[in-house]
């Protein structure tokens, strides 16, 4: 059964009872969590990635029809797979042609297992020439949209559409001859097979239905995965949640935990759910580094230590941090010496413990990803991320993720399901380093205080806006120079702010925010008129590439 417990929903917002609230808001009614029953069919679909840019995209759409998706690389063996006890296959696209020699192709247990199977652009061709049929350099490549003719119109793969519809292609190679028992199910002016399918629910699409460029694609894989694959969509967040405080309590079983509360949304989800899990079993190390926003150290341990009543370590390791810093201007060396300094601090509040066996991370599934696909997903290494996870090695601890297999979005939702405040689900992204790579140059008490205040009006307008969930981040810089200006009668010679706000996906790429300018007035007066020491306020108009999201 929830607890219902009292948490505060932000440092000046009144005490209040949480789950409720947030139940309330999404009109429903609160639910005691129920333990998975143990016959409950577990629906998944296996995505085979070919390494195509978009495989990640496919297994992300699959769950927003609620199905439960994990993508595995080509060649993973049926023993990584069978656990996931998928109900169909899909195979996604990829850079190769399937007959050039070497060329990537399919596991045999797909198709010896007799479950559905759809085969996108690459993922077409490999079932093509797998299955005895013929693929071919085609008379030119296709890139770009086209207009999808559908032949069958009775199939149920192509319910709820209509007889014509834009889709995105981009391919060389065309299905020169279609497999043994499978029919043309539908075609483009350039590809006369557009869709192909057999008697057996396998299909192949030479388009990608998982783009947005493709507006009906999600129907095209919802009926996949409900009329072929016959899900019924229960992968839910309080379904994940169940199974997840399950899956805990069983290894965790009479053993202790350890995990480190940033006051970001992975870290809050996670503890949130292993405290469920384990209640006091779990013990969190929150450390203040000195680098952290106003009030920042105070909400998470408002929130957590006295209204989940969860066991908290908290350490005020300030001087420590800015002794380690003083003098120092190199942003990757601010990087490295901040997550030094952080694994010491918890190390040795760790060892205060006593026997702990297991280590809480909040790694996420696109990290897993990168590091599990058989294609080189790593890009040049522009900065170092130092994140709480990964960190005390010399510990052995077992690791603890449950979030491992979730997408951002969906930590969120899962954050929301569990009763966190909205407040802390929707907190923008803060890097571990936090506010040292936002002051350019020498890290300095003073520094921080000026930058604390230029930062907490920026936040608190641009929520008065309505603007901070539109926005991947918004924050201020302070530049390390200075400039001169005049008040009243006087001459000053203050600090420079600079504003960031940027839009994005994933942060791979940004664009800067299209502020209102009488926003940015706003901000500008009142950061001039409101923090002493600073004369002068900047907006950046930069997108990434070529700048990057923070200054350092
Ligand atoms: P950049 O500046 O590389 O940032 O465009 C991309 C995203 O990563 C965050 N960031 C960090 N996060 N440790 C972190 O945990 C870091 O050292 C770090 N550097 C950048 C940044 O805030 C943005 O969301």
């Amino acid at each position: 059964m929830v607890s219902r417990r009292r948490v505060a929903t932000s440092g000046d917002v009144e005490v209040s009872t949480y789950l409720e609230i947030a139940a309330e808001k999404r009109g429903e009614q609160l639910l005691p969590i129920k333990e998975p029953e143990p016959e409950a069919e577990r629906e998944a679909v296996v995505v085979i990635d070919f390494g195509s840019q978009y495989s990640m995209l496919i297994a992300r759409r699959v769950r927003e029809c609620r199905v439960y998706s994990e993508l595995v690389p080509y060649d993973a063996p049926w023993e990584r797979v069978a656990p996931i006890r998928p109900k169909g296959f899909i195979l996604s696209g990829g850079p190769a042609s399937v007959y050039e020699p070497g060329a990537p192709l399919a596991p045999a247990y797909i198709y010896e297992s007799h479950l559905p199977i759809l085969g996108i652009c690459y993922g077409m061709q490999a079932i093509t020439h797998q299955l005895g049929g013929k693929v071919a350099l085609g008379a030119k490549r296709e890139y770009g949209h086209a207009i999808l003719h559908l032949g069958a119109v009775d199939s149920p793969f192509f319910a709820d559409l209509p007889p014509s519809l834009p889709v995105w292609m981009s391919h060389g190679d065309v299905i020169a001859e279609m497999p043994p028992g499978f029919t043309t199910l539908a075609h483009t002016e350039n590809s006369p097979v557009a869709v192909m399918g057999n008697e057996n629910g396998v299909f192949g699409l030479q388009f990608h239905p998982e783009v947005a460029h493709t507006p009906e694609g999600k129907t095209i894989l919802k009926n996949f995965l409900y009329r072929v694959c016959g899900c019924k969509g229960n992968w839910t967040p309080a379904n994940f949640i169940a199974e997840s405080v399950a899956g805990i309590r069983e290894r965790v079983a009479g053993g202790r935990v350890v995990g480190a509360l940033s006051g970001g949304v992975d870290s809050a989800v996670v503890t949130t759910l292993i405290h469920q899990a384990v209640g006091d079993q779990l013990t969190c190390i929150f450390v203040n580094n000195g680098l952290l926003r106003r009030e920042e150290a105070e909400r998470t341990l408002n929130a957590f230590r006295h209204n989940l009543k969860m066991n908290i370590i908290y350490v005020d390791a300030t001087q420590r941090f800015l002794d380690q810093l003083r003098g120092v201007v190199d942003p990757e060396e601010k990087r490295r010496l901040v997550g030094e300094e952080f694994i010491r601090v918890f190390e040795e509040e760790a060892a205060k413990i006593g026997q702990v066996d297991f280590l809480a991370q909040g790694t996420l599934y696109p990290d897993v990803i990168e590091s599990a696909t058989p294609q080189d997903r790593a890009s040049a290494k522009i900065k170092t991320h130092h994140n709480v996870g990964g960190l005390p090695s010399k510990m052995k601890l077992s690791l603890l993720e449950p979030l491992r297999h979730l997408f951002k979005d969906e930590v969120r939702e899962v954050g929301l399901a569990l009763g966190l405040p909205e407040e802390m689900v929707w907190r923008q992204p803060f890097p571990g380093p936090g506010l040292a790579i936002r002051i350019i140059g020498e890290v300095t008490q003073e520094k921080l205080e000026i930058l604390r205040a230029a930062d907490w009006i920026v936040m608190n307008e641009i929520k008065k806006a309505q603007l901070y969930r539109q926005l991947w981040q918004s924050f201020a810089v302070l530049a390390d120079v200075k400039t001169v200006g005049v008040m009243g009668d006087f001459r000053t010679y203050g600090y420079l702010v600079a504003l960031r706000a940027v839009t994005s996906d994933d942060a791979m790429t940004a664009d800067w925010a299209r502020l209102p300018y009488d926003l940015l007035s706003r901000i500008s007066n009142r950061i001039v008129n409101e923090v002493p020491g600073v004369n002068r306020v900047v907006y950046d108009i930069s997108s990434k590439p070529p700048s990057t999201i923070e200054w350092e």
